[in-house]
């Protein structure tokens, strides 16, 4: 029997594109250059699967009027709201993601952001590295203190629960959480969590805030002006989730006029392109999308973006489907 056609539409780490040649007739896209969408509409027509990955709009456009070949769409990444679900499902196309293995590293990377913007240390590395650092004196760039502080958390999924972790036993803070659904009691025991029961709860209550929502239209602009006004101003807020959940012009006007005391930000509504307004605010921290980018995670996502793609071809349900 002939092997799958797969179609990876970025450069991925090699020992999983090895991996993929292994197992499949799959063409690469060594030179990582993204795709478009007359170009995903053709590769729908001529695949039995794409690997794809959050840089991949894949709306309901590029579906419309097609009889694809392709039956999967294996994203290498747990959020899949670049992806319209239902259009594909409706296309006859299954869609897997890789939960779990990131969780670690996304949380280390949102800790990464809290800190960084409660301590100033983008700042601190802007003014050092402009040769503008006098030396220390009492008053320098005096920042906020985590240890002991109250973190919200918005969406309690695995990465919500490994933030938890993290600053409960790390830093001993104090942890609340909103979520979608009721969090089980032993999930809340063993984070030392508690739940609120609505996002205008958390907010006030909280010096910190870190978003591990799902994105999507269901939750864009969750976070906007109404409701960083709700926010302590000595709060920060922190997102490694979805761009589209943050409302990224109130952020910025809320960091100028004080609404609140700082962000820290690894994703973008429009990726890459930044609001201009925010990268004028000193007190955002602002880092290109690298919650999951470590060797180790990596190559993780890819294997179970390859192990997603065997066992469909195998005729199983894949262990990551998400529709
Ligand atoms: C994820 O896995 O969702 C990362 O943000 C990359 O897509």
């Amino acid at each position: 029997m002939p092997k799958p056609k797969i179609l990876v539409s970025r450069k991925l780490p090699e020992a999983v594109e090895a991996e993929l040649a292994r197992n499949f007739d799959v063409t690469l896209n060594v030179d990582d250059v993204p795709m478009d969408r007359a170009a995903f509409r053709a590769a729908l027509k001529a695949y039995d699967g794409l690997l794809v990955t959050v840089t991949d709009g894949l709306g309901a456009d590029v579906f419309s009027g097609l009889t694809p070949r392709c039956r999967i769409l294996a994203n290498f990444g747990v959020g899949f709201s670049h992806i319209d679900t239902e259009a594909a499902k409706a296309a006859g196309i299954e869609v897997t993601n890789t939960p779990d293995v990131l969780s670690d590293c996304t949380a280390d990377l949102a800790m990464t952001l809290l800190m960084a913007a409660a301590r100033r240390a983008g700042e601190g590395e802007r003014e050092l590295r402009a040769g503008r650092w006098s030396g220390w004196r009492p008053t320098h760039m005096i920042g906020t203190k985590v240890t002991g502080k109250t973190l919200g958390i918005i969406g309690f999924g695995r990465i919500g629960q490994a933030m938890a972790r993290r600053a409960h036993f790390g830093f001993g803070m104090r942890i609340l959480v909103q979520n979608r659904s009721d969090v089980a009691a032993e999930v809340l025991a063993e984070t030392r969590a508690e739940q609120v029961a609505s996002v205008e709860d958390l907010l006030p209550a909280c010096d910190f805030v870190s978003l591990h929502c799902p994105g999507g239209a269901g939750n864009r602009h969750l976070i906007g002006e109404a409701r960083l006004a709700m926010m302590r101003p000595s709060a920060i807020l922190v997102n490694t989730a979805r761009g589209e959940v943050v409302d990224e012009a109130a952020l910025a006007a809320a960091l100028k006029d004080g609404t609140i005391a700082g962000a820290g930000l690894d994703v973008f509504e429009k990726e890459p392109e930044i609001t201009p307004a925010l990268l004028e605010c000193e007190n955002a921290v602002l880092l290109p999308h690298l919650g999951s980018a470590t060797r180790e995670t990596r190559e993780r996502m890819g294997m179970r973006a390859v192990d997603n793609l065997q066992k469909f071809f195998a005729g199983d349900v894949p262990p990551d489907r998400v529709t």
